[in-house]
């Protein structure tokens, strides 16, 4: 997708992904992960997510990179916290206490300005980005997190019936990218109640990523 597809669904608030509910697929199987408490976790294309709310409430520090500054602003004051706003020339980085989010393209971002991660939560992400994106993408959080464990989040259908985003990504893919590098868990594999958007039958998949050793 271009930038501007985002912008405007922020701009005209078409935000159908943003949910009012921690994810529960987050909260059943983050845990897996095994990070103590204090770990930086990175979320990729974070939007204004209740899960980064989830995330700080137990006690991670959050890292975000997000497309639209309109959604950086509105995840601060629904976080009720007043950040500090630093002009760079990769983007605006908004920073409080326990988080900090990255305004701009995520390609853009390198290893060195992100800092130390110890996990990624990868909620609507690989999934919001069309077919031709999704290896340069996976290989980019892979360099800029040094292959950090990741919580992955995905749905599967058949795309003849639907457009993405959400895009199908199924197994074969997530292993195609990521099994060289990690051990993969298939840790939840269930129906999308009600069809995807309503639409179409789909299939919600989480994954556990960790480090070959
Ligand atoms: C489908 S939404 C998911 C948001 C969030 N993960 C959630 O679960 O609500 C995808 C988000 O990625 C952002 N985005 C798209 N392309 C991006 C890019 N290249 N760099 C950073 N953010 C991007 C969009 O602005 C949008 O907020």
């Amino acid at each position: 997708m271009e930038a501007t597809f985002w912008h405007n669904k922020w701009e005209t608030n078409e935000i159908g992904f943003h949910e009012k509910e921690y994810n529960p697929g987050l909260t059943r199987h983050f845990s897996g992960l095994d990070l103590p408490s204090g770990s930086r976790v990175f979320v990729p294309l974070c939007g204004k997510t209740r899960d980064i709310h989830w995330l700080l409430k137990e006690g991670f520090k959050v890292v975000g990179a997000e497309l639209s500054e309109l959604a950086v602003k509105q995840l601060f004051e629904e976080l009720q916290t007043q950040p500090a706003v630093e002009d760079t020339a990769s983007g605006k980085i908004y920073t409080a206490p326990g988080i900090q989010v990255f305004t701009g393209d995520i390609f853009q971002l390198t290893g060195n300005s992100i800092g130390r991660i110890d996990g990624i939560y990868d909620r609507a992400a690989l999934v919001a980005l069309p077919d031709s994106m999704r290896k340069k993408y996976t290989e980019h959080l892979r360099a800029i997190t040094d292959t950090a464990p990741q919580l992955v989040i995905t749905f599967t259908y058949d795309q003849a019936h639907m457009d993405g985003p959400p895009f199908s990504v199924p197994a074969a893919e997530i292993e195609t990218f990521y099994a060289p590098f990690y051990q993969l868990k298939q840790v939840q594999d269930s129906e999308v109640k009600g069809g995807l958007k309503g639409q179409c039958e789909a299939r919600i998949n989480v994954w556990q990523l960790i480090e070959k050793a």
